[in-house]
């Protein structure tokens, strides 16, 4: 989604924005600008398109000063074009703002500007913030009507401003979107995602919604935003700037899917413990688990591929743990007036920690009264601040849209956590415990093994790429790993139409469309319902449509029964979804590569969503 960055210092600043934008391009935009004090007053460069494209007329015509910030724009309001572009400045020039989120009573705040006299640029919700501003710093300074511009507002933001007339500060706000300070030697940053700033400083700020920030050179003051002083810890980053680059491979998302054995190995780090035969988590994490009452009932809830990892969650848990899980999907549960208690577990998987909805739910069930537990990635977002106990990831960060190393690392953290509560409860014997513990100790190597897939799902996949239509088919753990593999195939290659079903459900409706060569993905890896797979292949392949199969290694005898066959790894059937999930990956890049898609960047497509 949108990024934000902002500079004050001794450099060139219009150098540390377009270094930092870049290192924001992952999270998906259509346009970017910059917004510098030059000596006279605000300079505004924006283009439409690719961050390259502004690098480029920077470079014809440099624009210099030491102070600014920069935006790259996925659009809410108003296409994606350059009058629609960030920053936007008040009808004088001399304040400009860059803004993510949607500022919900835009379109009433807008008729009064008009009513005004305002003249309006462009066709977004932001513009109506820097009126709004400059109508109030008529009689206001600057800060003071920037403050009064946000009791007005509703919706979310992070708000970066500049202006003329204070040439040593950046202001900024943050509702709703994240937001965070870079704190380095005489110098300061704003962004919205840390990677932005890595290699910069390693010192960051996160910030809380209503902080207000007033950012000099040497000095960084939050409050709220009625103006009481607030103090935020300052933390330092401890992942590489390398785990943000391409090492080598063309694209992050093919690097990502190789890091998946390291991510799952980081997720069981200091959890899973052979030697004294038992899972744990940090105490904080325990104390929440040991807590939950003998009747707690789960609600899961995630968007995306994170709700993809909740269903598999829900199988092994109910299965395991013997508790009663249900999953939604983020946007429904919010609206839908769930029954929540305080013997109600939330938890909420999100790799980001800044998902919109997610996060707006989770507001709602601490509302009323239930726990929160989150499932995530990045340390410091606000779902992890916000979650009473959170199970990190450490999967490192993820830049490819499309998640892939997360959401194996969300299936491994629910593992963890079913195998914690199935021994808490006394549901396992010791023999079937030794063998889960050693498949899950075994799991990053089991997932080397199914990479070896790549070459065969390379070649599958020029087979098929010319195809635009896919079904995919699983029952039981295997039934979200169909939704995730169709998802990542339409999500990488937007040429495609592709879905995900329960097998069973085949049969009520989607077989329709099944005729001569329509191919569809069948994950039939061994299992209770192994031999009810087979049947749903015999039904499609009776309507002549194209099986192509992932099946557990070692099971030659499905050979007859399909067009293409993938083997992957053997294992527990609650760890196959893990397993499956990377020739499905692999599948979906090659697709897309040989369809040319902009792989890690698909067209309408953010990493992080963080507007409704
Ligand atoms: O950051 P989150 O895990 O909360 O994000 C949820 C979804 O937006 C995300 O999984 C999305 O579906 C991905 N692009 C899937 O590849």
């Amino acid at each position: 989604m949108c990024g934000i960055v902002g500079y004050v210092g001794k450099k060139q600043s219009v150098e540390v924005l377009l270094e930092a934008l870049s290192r924001l391009e992952y999270r998906g935009y259509d346009s970017a600008g910059v917004a510098v004090l030059n000596g006279k007053g605000v300079e505004i460069r924006r283009k439409a398109g690719k961050l390259q494209g502004l690098m480029e007329s920077i470079h014809k015509k440099p624009v210099n000063g030491h102070i600014g910030i920069g935006h790259t724009r996925w659009a809410t309001h108003g296409e994606p074009s350059e009058r629609n572009s960030h920053p936007h400045t008040s009808e004088s020039g001399s304040i400009a703002i860059v803004h993510n989120g949607i500022i919900e009573n835009y379109a009433e705040l807008k008729e009064k500007l008009l009513a005004k006299g305002y003249k309006f640029k462009s066709q977004t919700d932001t513009e109506i913030v820097v009126h709004l501003i400059a109508e109030h710093a008529k009689k206001l300074s600057i800060e003071e009507a920037f403050r009064k511009t946000l009791t007005q507002l509703r919706g979310s933001y992070a708000i970066c401003l500049v202006s003329k007339d204070e040439p040593d500060r950046l202001y900024a706000a943050r509702f709703g979107s994240p937001l965070l300070v870079g704190i380095g030697k005489g110098e300061g940053f704003f962004a919205s995602d840390a990677p932005a700033i890595l290699g910069l400083t390693r010192e960051v700020m996160y910030l809380n919604d209503g902080d207000f920030v007033v950012l000099t050179a040497s000095d960084v003051k939050v409050s709220t935003v009625a103006g009481k002083a607030v103090k935020r810890k300052i933390t330092s980053i401890d992942w590489d700037l390398s785990a943000a680059r391409k090492d080598g491979y063309d694209h992050y998302m093919l690097k990502e899917i190789h890091e998946q054995p390291a991510a799952i190995e980081q997720t069981l780090f200091n959890r899973l413990d052979l030697d004294k035969n038992e899972i744990t988590f940090d105490a904080k994490t325990k104390k929440f688990l040991n807590n939950l009452s003998k009747q707690e009932r789960v609600i899961i809830i995630s968007c995306g591929t994170a709700y993809h990892a909740g269903l598999v969650g829900e199988y092994m848990l109910e299965e395991y743990a013997h508790m009663p899980v249900d999953v939604d999907l983020a946007s429904e549960f919010r609206y839908r007036g769930p029954m929540l208690d305080k013997n109600t577990t939330i938890i909420a998987i999100t790799q980001s920690g800044e998902t919109a909805d997610t996060l707006a739910g989770i507001r709602m069930a601490k509302k009323h009264g239930s726990k929160v537990l989150a499932i995530c990635n990045v340390m410091g977002s606000s779902i992890a601040r916000e979650a009473d106990a959170v199970i990190y990831t450490h999967a490192g960060p993820e830049i490819a849209v499309a998640s892939t190393k997360a959401y194996t690392a969300q299936v491994t953290a629910l593992i963890l956590l079913t195998l914690y509560l199935t021994k808490q409860r006394k549901l396992v014997t010791a023999t079937k415990w030794k063998s889960l513990l050693k498949g899950l100790h075994e799991l990053p190597k089991t997932v080397e093994k199914a990479l070896a897939t790549e070459a065969d799902v390379k070649t599958l996949s020029a087979k098929y790429a010319s195809l635009r239509n896919f079904y995919y088919l699983g029952r039981r753990y295997n039934f979200p790993s169909a939704l995730e593999g169709a998802l990542k195939l339409k999500e990488v290659c937007p040429l495609i139409h592709a879905e995900g079903y329960a097998a069973g459900e085949m049969k009520h409706g989607p077989i329709s469309l099944i005729h001569m060569g329509w191919p569809v993905v069948f994950v039939a890896t061994d299992s209770p319902v192994y031999e009810k797979v087979v049947s749903n292949i015999q039904e499609v392949r009776a309507r002549r449509g194209e099986c192509i199969v992932v099946a557990s290694e070692g099971n030659e005898e499905i050979r007859k029964n399909v067009d293409s066959l993938i083997h992957v790894p053997k294992t527990e059937e609650l760890f196959s979804p893990i397993v499956v999930a990377v020739p499905l990956q692999f599948f979906a890049y090659y697709v897309a590569c040989a369809n040319q898609c902009d792989v890690d960047q698909p067209p309408n497509l953010a990493k992080s969503v963080t507007v409704e």
